[in-house]
């Protein structure tokens, strides 16, 4: 193993050539773009067949509606005026969930369920309990539950906030994004901060008492004050944890960003001001920065498990669940198991007709070999510690460090330029190279590097 050590920097993470590098964000290892067709319906299947019925799983369902789609939007999702579309959807899922309850062949406990989308709310009263019905007619749902939704707080009333207790609701994060007008209208998402207070209270009112909000810098108005300003305003509502997302413009891929002015996006040096203007200001009210981009009061379980070191990493970003399956419900959702990803079709069409001819929808995936877990493990610790002892990690999956000697190699150029300090088999990510943790933990992934050594063939 090669030891490099850090050097002192007085660079900020702009100077250096990394910030305009591609990485992954990390949200599994191997990343979703090294899916492919080689786990079909039936080996998921086999893998559902073979989980530990003593094991708490996880759930994820995605719901791929919303009233209107905002500009910025880089979520699956597609606008539905009328309910029709979405009824059909929830009756989708209810088969689906029918159909992995065959698979399973037993009721598994479930410790963890997400609703994302989209907006999950979106779904009328009746197909929304009909799919917890679902829920909880095949599997055995803790009452430790953690039952989250992420919320469009212009569609949070009374009566939803009521529909979300009685369904075992826990947890609901608010799409807020940012309480400055002009930014709102530049997005295309009225929403005065009268609606969040009517969200917020409604949801307290029903018992729903833990609150996540989203916000989101780098949008197009957005300055340093305006930016403090909602801060503040996100202060007074005392939600208990916070995500603060870079905007990522990617027209190309979703077409309707066209909408967004480029002229007026903050280019490189104004988003990382704004992204530092926010985090001080986070601080200041007492919320502790988590990861990359989330921030929880000190008495919140994610700021107590980052500090013991038991934080995850899922698609949904930072988590705190530590289940070792997660199933994917719904279009486009990706489940994980021991033996590898699966994921669910992405078209609503076709992954409903493959539901209603009673196949599982699966796509793609990705079967995982034992350098793949111990690399994910290793890259999880990089992304929510900042810190990882290589060979602990190593140990805890039977093989000495030389097993991923080739990451030290690619981390000798970030201990030199101060991103990373290497103490033997130690890795501590130093605070100029916190916001690119992503370069650090890209250094134990071979997928990039063997997409690199071929690039570099290529040209
Ligand atoms: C599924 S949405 C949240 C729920 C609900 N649909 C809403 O918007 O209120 C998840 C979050 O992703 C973030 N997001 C959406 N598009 C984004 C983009 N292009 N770049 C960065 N974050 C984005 C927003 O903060 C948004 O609240
Ligand atoms: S940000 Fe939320 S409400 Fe807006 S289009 Fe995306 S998923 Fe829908």
């Amino acid at each position: 193993m090669v030891a490099a050590m850090a050097q002192k920097t007085t660079k900020t993470p702009l100077d250096l050539e990394y910030a305009t590098r591609s990485v992954p964000r990390y949200t599994s290892y191997p990343t979703a773009p090294h899916f492919d067709t080689s786990v079909t319906a039936e080996i998921y299947r086999g893998w559902l067949a073979g989980l530990d019925p003593t094991d708490p799983i996880s759930v994820y369902l995605h719901v791929p509606y919303c009233r209107t789609i905002c500009h910025y939007c880089g979520c699956h999702t597609k606008g539905a005026r009328k309910d029709d579309p979405v009824i059909d959807y929830a009756e989708g899922l209810v088969e689906e969930i029918r159909l992995l309850g065959e698979a399973i062949g037993r009721r598994l406990p479930v410790a963890h369920i997400h609703w994302g989308g989209g907006t999950p709310s979106l779904l009328p009263t009746e197909s929304f309990r009909a799919v917890v019905k679902a829920l909880r007619a095949t599997f055995d749902i803790l009452p430790t539950v953690e039952h989250a939704i992420e919320l469009d707080p212009r569609t949070v009333r009374e009566d939803l906030a009521a529909l979300l207790a009685e369904s075992g609701v826990t947890r609901a994060s608010l799409g807020v994004q940012d309480f400055d007008p002009a930014v709102q209208k530049a997005i295309g998402r009225i929403q005065p901060i009268e609606t969040v207070e009517r969200a917020v209270a409604a949801l307290r009112g029903a018992g729903i008492t833990a609150i996540n909000f989203d916000l989101m810098y780098g949008l197009p108005h957005q300055t340093p004050e305006t930016i403090r300003r909602t801060i503040e305003l996100t202060h007074g509502f005392a939600p208990s944890r916070i995500a603060l997302f870079g905007y990522a413009h990617v027209p190309w891929f979703k077409k309707h960003q066209r909408l967004i002015d480029e002229a007026q996006l903050p280019g490189a040096a104004a988003r990382f001001a704004l992204e530092q203007t926010a985090r001080s200001a986070l601080a200041e009210f007492g919320y502790e920065a988590i990861g990359l981009d989330h921030f929880a009061l000190s008495t919140d379980e994610m700021a107590v498990k980052a500090k013991s070191g038991e934080l995850h990493r899922n698609f949904q970003g930072y988590t705190t669940d530590d289940a070792g399956t997660l199933i994917g419900i719904g279009c486009s959702s990706i489940g994980k198991m021991h033996q590898g990803f699966a994921q669910n079709d992405p078209d609503i069409g076709r992954w409903r007709r493959a539901v209603d001819a009673g196949r599982l929808p699966i796509a793609k995936g990705k079967a995982l070999d034992a350098d793949d877990r111990l690399r994910a493990d290793i890259i999880e610790r990089v992304m929510c510690d900042y810190a990882v002892d290589v060979d602990a990690v190593c140990a805890a999956h039977g093989v000495t460090g030389a097993a991923v000697a080739d990451a030290f190699e690619r981390l000798i150029g970030p201990a030199r330029d101060g991103l990373v300090e290497v103490d033997g088999a130690k890795l501590r990510v130093t605070e100029v190279g916190r916001p690119l943790v992503r370069i650090v933990a890209s250094a134990f992934d071979v997928y990039l590097a063997r997409a690199a050594a071929r690039h570099s063939v290529a040209v």
